[in-house]
């Protein structure tokens, strides 16, 4: 979930409902805002989108003070009662939650067993909890305080006084939080975006602090009530790099954008004579680490899974990959020197994040690799680098893939050129790289094929399989990711090998199995796969590189480094899975139930 909010501005509704767009990344199941003027607070929600929002607040006045919310349903079916903003049933609060309340239940049981509860949201619990307080005689603030040392679980709150039209208060524990400062007005948001086009000008709020916003004053408090001071800092993003332009859909913007994104990269993380640029802490710190735990979710695990080879091949550590919703609560037995890296495109996913609290707990080093500069992760973590890559809006991940990849491979070259591995001093990554951008071009011009292809073999499937060995068994899980997420085909990744040990039951007649072929070492055995379930009726599609490509294979692609053939031929499949998508009809950037960035654990 989102949450925007803003005082001391008299475009507020405009304000809000601009933020909350920036923030439907964070989900898109409903929305709503709560505007003040001087005289009276209006409060609008509705299940949908923003955009359906937008409609809704046509007669609401812009007010001066206000808050709004983009929610991803955890606990209560999006529905109007359980869209945010909460509203006390006396009227006199009204709030905005991202997080979790764990103990919600135990909450309405102990204090609010009188009241009768609109929705089935956690986050209402604490509307309803700051209001028993007040009712107990307690200051506004001194309510909401006592409201959240009662509440275990995350959260970002920004908190209303009907009664007071010029007040905000704020908290936040595990859930990102940020103050916008503004000239003589205050913005609050979940992200820097959220605000970027009112401020470039940001105050950090950190878990377990609260805060009393005015137009023209902050004050924050620690848990205890003790004052505390905190500096700003000013962000250099640019607003224009989340327009889509020309594009139809931000997911075939973001695909286009690679070759430019692996070209930036060459002159981020290399010198004109080839030197890498990288910190030469993070390098000797990692050269003397005895083993690399590389943590993250969704698309960006399957980016560590190629990681992981491409660092064991350049530095000789051994690499461990672990999805972050499992380490957690299972952190495996740790080598006597780990170091960790946390790949994450958003910078603020709470499974990622969990494992973050619980490695600097134990005073281990980190690194976030991220798309998104002073984001939570980056912040919390011993170093960070970044990928370049420009803002990544569409849901189902690309560019954030194969900039991950990427950076991991200047990163493991640094590295292995500090051990003297021999593999590391023969890559000439500048050119190989160049290579990589010109091959994802020529892909990417292949859009009509690609197109076609996936009407002839997606056509009206209801499932599909992807097949590959090593990298390429990598790239499969990524590429059936792709396109379950936004065709809603079932489609599953498999180790070419492997499936003739059970998946193979379910190849019918017409079954597109997709067949991805880039290692000479290899590909005989994957095109054995591929020859047994075609024989079982399967509708094989083969990827190959031209070094290993036959007659009759559908997709060939220049050869590449062998270490990172990733790179390139993860391209074809992302059209294949935006095409398969679009012909469907379905909403390529917005598929439903996902979120761009889940901030809940
Ligand atoms: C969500 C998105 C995925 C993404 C994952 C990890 O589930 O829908 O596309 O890969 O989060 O996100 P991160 O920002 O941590 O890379």
């Amino acid at each position: 979930c989102g949450i925007v909010g803003v005082i001391g501005n008299n475009r507020a509704k405009d304000i809000l409902l601009t933020g909350l767009e920036k923030l439907e990344y964070r989900g898109y199941d409903s929305a709503g805002i709560m505007v003040a003027d001087e005289n009276e607070a209006y409060l609008v929600k509705t299940p949908g989108r923003v955009s359906e929002l937008k409609a809704l607040a046509n007669s609401v006045p812009e007010g001066h003070l206000g808050i709004g919310h983009t929610r991803w349903a955890t606990h209560g079916v999006p529905n109007t009662e359980n869209a945010h903003p909460h509203q006390s049933t006396s009227g006199k609060f009204c709030l905005v939650h991202n997080g979790v309340i764990e103990n919600y239940l135990d909450l309405k049981n102990d204090y609010l067993s009188e009241i009768a509860l609109k929705g089935d949201t956690d986050s209402e619990i604490v509307v309803e909890l700051v209001d028993y307080f007040y009712r107990k005689g307690k200051s506004s603030f001194e309510a909401f305080e006592a409201a959240l040392d009662k509440v275990e679980g995350s959260y970002a709150i920004a908190l209303m006084d009907v009664e007071d039209s010029q007040t905000l208060y704020l908290a936040k524990n595990k859930s990102p939080l940020l103050i916008g400062i503004g000239k003589e007005c205050h913005y609050v948001g979940s992200d820097a975006m959220a605000m970027i086009n009112e401020t470039n000008e940001f105050v950090e709020i950190k878990d377990g602090e609260r805060i009393i916003l005015t137009s023209d004053n902050m004050t924050i408090f620690d848990k205890e009530s003790n004052e505390l001071s905190r500096d700003s800092f000013v962000a250099d993003i640019d607003a224009t790099d989340t327009e889509k332009g020309l594009y139809p859909h931000y997911m075939l913007k973001e695909i286009d954008e690679q070759p430019s994104v692996m070209r930036t990269l060459i002159s981020e993380y290399l010198t004109e004579d080839g030197l890498s640029t990288i910190d030469k802490k993070i390098v000797s710190h990692m050269a003397s680490s005895d083993r690399i735990y590389i943590v993250g979710c969704g698309t960006s695990w399957h980016a560590g899974l190629v990681g992981k080879k491409i660092i064991e091949e350049l530095t000789n550590i051994p690499v461990e990959v672990h999805l972050a919703s499992e380490m957690g609560y299972d952190m495996p037995l740790l080598s006597e020197k780990p170091f960790f890296i946390f790949l994450t495109q958003s910078g603020e996913t709470a499974d990622s994040r969990q494992v973050l609290v619980k490695v600097n707990e134990l005073n281990l080093p980190s690194l976030t690799i991220t798309n998104v500069k002073g984001s939570t992760l980056s912040r919390e973590a011993t170093y960070t680098l970044l990928l370049h890559a420009g803002p990544e809006i569409a849901v189902a991940s690309t560019k954030a893939y194969t900039s991950q990849i990427a950076v991991m491979t200047y990163l493991a070259q640094a590295i292995g050129l500090e051990k003297g591995i021999e593999l590391a001093k023969s890559i000439d990554l500048a050119h190989e790289m160049a290579i990589i951008a010109s091959v994802m071009d020529s892909m990417i011009s292949e859009k009509e094929l690609i197109s076609g292809l996936s009407e002839s073999f997606l056509g009206t499937t209801r499932n599909a399989f992807f097949i590959g060995r090593g990298l390429d068994y990598a790239v499969s899980m990524e590429a059936a990711l792709k396109l379950k997420e936004i065709s809603y085909i079932q489609a599953e990744g498999f180790a070419a090998g492997e499936l003739k040990h059970g998946t193979i039951a379910l190849i019918e007649e017409g079954t597109p199995v997709i067949a991805i072929i880039t290692d000479k070492h290899t590909a005989s055995h994957t095109r054995g796969n591929a020859k047994e379930v075609e024989s079982r009726g399967a509708n094989v599609l083969t990827i190959s590189l031209e070094d290993v490509a036959h007659d009759g294979d559908e997709l060939v692609l220049l050869p590449v480094h062998n270490l990172l053939t990733p790179l390139v031929s993860v391209v074809p499949l992302q059209l294949l899975a935006y095409y398969a998508s679009l012909q469907r009809g379905l909403d390529v950037d917005k598929p439903r139930n996902l979120a761009k960035s889940v901030t809940v654990e």
